[in-house]
């Protein structure tokens, strides 16, 4: 029969992958809890609105990349393709929001993109999200970046670059994006890719983030926004910065960086690597002040990031797994039973390993035990079963092994 496979995009990860995955969220649970921040658990599956709404419409993301459907009644549905709209939805409808009041929130979990997979791009991939609700302060952004730059020099990661921009507010945009529209008027429509010929009216800041080379050619020149900035998102900007500096922490400001969603206004961010092929980003972020509000919300401000933990995985090396304390080896099979009762009592006294099945010849037992890594082998065969012992023997040491009482032996553990 055929073998029913994987969708494409989905990936499979074993316990070696796996660890790297639990260890990323172990570290990000220490270093976020250092700054206040709490988990937050949120469903996977929302309504569709509330991406179209927060994500914007317009966006590559809600555009093409959403694994939308309607469930059993009609209703249309999606699985979530970032963390950030869901968890606005569980802040506005917990309603634990009061003014003044500031909350930390991270939230691990798969997320689902419709992407052509390649290197560190998956339909499926996971992220470690973290945001604050609360603070309009340009301290709250300094403070999420130093957190990420924490999380991922604990990682071990500091070859990494941030890249940082302002992308102004309400009062100030609007005068950019009309700088902009004219100077892309200036230019010969027909020479941008046909993405960017329908983003020049919908959204004329994507344009600059275009990657196709003749565009990138075309916006070479554009207006810069940091030179539009209204003077509150000037002063905010460089506080940011400011904090920033003051912690010698190195960015790039790049005035051409705009982000893929539509919610974000004054700071916005993105770590790279040159080291994970052509999906350079690790971490991306910003401020999104009008979200709350825009989702039916209070008027509360709220700034975050996430990461995508595949790319992370693909700089980091392999988790260093922990070795198991016994490999129980069966070499009789009467014993078989007794083994498996045996190592329950090992267990029950914390010590990790794994006992055999059945039985099998003292080499591929012994082999086996040196795969695992186990620092101790134990034996059960048939004298042991027929003396009440156990043979053991230690992997790391020179004493060969001993054949001790099973019984004295568990108590001297
Ligand atoms: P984003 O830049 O769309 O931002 O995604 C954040 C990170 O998720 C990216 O830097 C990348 O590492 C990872 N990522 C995205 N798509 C994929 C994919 N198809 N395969 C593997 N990794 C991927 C957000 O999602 C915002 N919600 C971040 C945020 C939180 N802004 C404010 N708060």
């Amino acid at each position: 029969m055929a073998k029913i496979q994987k969708i494409k995009g989905f990936a499979d990860l074993f316990p070696e992958e796996a660890a790297q995955y639990t260890r990323m969220e172990a570290v990000a649970r220490e270093v976020f809890g250092l700054y206040g921040f709490g988990e937050l658990r949120i469903p996977v599956l929302e309504k569709t609105e509330l991406f179209a709404k927060s994500i914007g419409e317009d966006t590559d993301v809600v555009g093409k990349e959403m694994f939308t459907f309607p469930d059993r009644k009609g209703r249309s549905l999606t699985m979530r393709p970032e963390a950030t709209a869901g968890v606005v939805r569980a802040f506005i409808e917990s309603g634990v929001h009061q003014p003044g009041k500031v909350s930390k929130y991270f939230a691990f979990g798969p997320m689902f993109r419709y992407e052509r997979p390649q290197k560190g791009r998956q339909r499926q991939f996971h992220q470690i999200d973290a945001e604050i609700f609360g603070a309009d302060e340009a301290q709250s952004d300094g403070e999420l970046i130093l957190m990420l730059r924490t999380f991922l020099n604990r990682l071990g990661l500091t070859k990494l670059t941030i890249e940082l921009n302002s992308l102004g507010c309400a009062e100030c945009r609007p005068g950019y994006r009309q700088a902009l529209i004219d100077y892309y008027k200036s230019k010969d429509r027909e020479n941008f890719c046909e993405d960017c010929r329908r983003r020049m009216d919908t959204n004329p800041l994507r344009v600059l983030d275009c990657k196709v080379p003749t565009c990138k050619e075309l916006v070479k020149d554009a207006p810069v926004i940091t030179d539009h900035l209204c003077p509150e998102c000037e002063k905010h900007f460089a506080d940011v910065r400011a904090i920033l500096d003051g912690a010698g922490a190195a960015y790039e400001l790049n005035t051409r960086l705009v982000r893929g969603l539509d919610y974000y206004v004054r700071t916005c961010f993105e770590v790279s690597s040159s080291d994970i092929g052509a999906q350079t980003a690790v971490a991306g972020g910003g401020r999104y002040d009008g979200l709350v509000k825009n989702l039916g919300g209070a008027d509360c401000p709220g700034t975050g990031f996430a990461c995508g933990m595949e790319r992370l995985a693909l700089l980091l090396g392999q988790a260093e797994t922990a070795r198991p304390d016994f490999y129980l080896a069966v070499v009789d099979e009467a014993a078989a039973n007794e083994a498996m009762l045996f190592a329950q009592k090992l267990r029950d006294k914390g010590l990790s390993g794994e006992v055999t099945y059945g039985s099998g010849s003292m080499k591929s037992r012994m082999r086996q035990a040196n795969k695992t890594g186990a620092r101790v082998c134990l034996i059960l065969g048939g004298q042991e079963m027929a003396d009440g012992t156990v043979t053991v023997k230690y992997m790391d040491d020179e004493r060969d092994q001993e054949t001790l009482d099973r019984s004295l032996y568990l108590a001297s553990l």
